[in-house]
């Protein structure tokens, strides 16, 4: 099953994913961590991506359309893919319907996430990591079950990202309204689009996804 959460910035995308891996045991391909572990890196890719993530600008088309064609060439990317942040702009699409056809593939499902503005702001603003396993928490709601500690993995040190910020966040939304929303128009055409309300508890949505996805095999 190949398919794309499609959403603004905190609309859960990298959460439902997460479940969508353990449930259809396909890869989560989050262009965002691809690009911030090639900041980590300090690769060529990070070098040039860095400064446009910190404004909550978007990359070039051209560095996230090799970083994915290249992605879904690795062996576990054979069963399908969850895209989460990408495609973000048409001429991401287009590439994608292109990369897919050449293998002969076509994508199964769009999932466009909807939540408000608000909700948005409020989730991003905050959400924080375990810097050594990568847990995701929320001062909303989902914070460790012993203050401090990482559930998973136990460790104590916890990191924000440093796009996670009002100011940037503003850029973020105003980026996915003018380059990534109208996807939403470009699938519904193709027949792809579905819809859940992103506004529900976490474990709400991942029931809505499983279902748009079941119901429509
Ligand atoms: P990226 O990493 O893709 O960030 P984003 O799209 O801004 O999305 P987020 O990761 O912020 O949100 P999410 O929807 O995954 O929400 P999450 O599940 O974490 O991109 C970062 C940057 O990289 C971009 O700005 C751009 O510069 C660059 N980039 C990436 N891809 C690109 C591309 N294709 N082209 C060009 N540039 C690109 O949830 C958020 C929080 O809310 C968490 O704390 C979570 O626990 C909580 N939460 C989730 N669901 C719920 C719920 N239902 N109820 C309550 N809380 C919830
Ligand atoms: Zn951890």
């Amino acid at each position: 099953m190949r398919l794309i959460l499609l959403g603004p910035p905190g609309a859960g995308k990298g959460t439902q994913a997460k479940k969508l891996i353990d449930r259809f045991g396909i890869p989560q391909l989050s262009t965002g961590d691809m690009l911030r572990a090639a900041v980590s890196a300090q690769t060529e890719v990070g070098l040039k991506a860095k400064e446009i993530m910190s404004a909550g600008k978007l990359v070039s088309d051209e560095i996230v359309i090799q970083i994915v064609a290249d992605r879904i060439e690795q062996p576990d990317c054979e069963n399908g893919f969850i895209l989460d942040g990408f495609p973000r702009t048409l001429a991401q699409a287009d590439a994608t319907e292109t990369m897919l056809h050449g293998k002969g593939l076509r994508l199964d499902h769009v999932i466009e996430m909807r939540v408000e503005d608000d909700e948005l702001v409020k989730r991003v603003a905050g959400r924080f990591s375990c810097a050594h396993c990568g847990t995701s928490y929320n001062d909303d709601g989902q914070r460790p079950k012993v203050e401090g500690v990482c559930d998973k993995c136990g460790r104590s040190d916890f990191v924000r990202r440093p796009d996670d910020n009002p100011e940037t966040m503003r850029t973020r939304l105003k980026s996915y309204y003018k380059e990534t929303a109208p996807l939403v128009g470009f699938y519904y055409c193709k027949g792809i689009l579905k819809f859940v309300d992103g506004m529900k508890p976490i474990d709400e949505v991942a029931k809505d996804i499983a279902t748009v996805v079941s119901e429509a095999e």
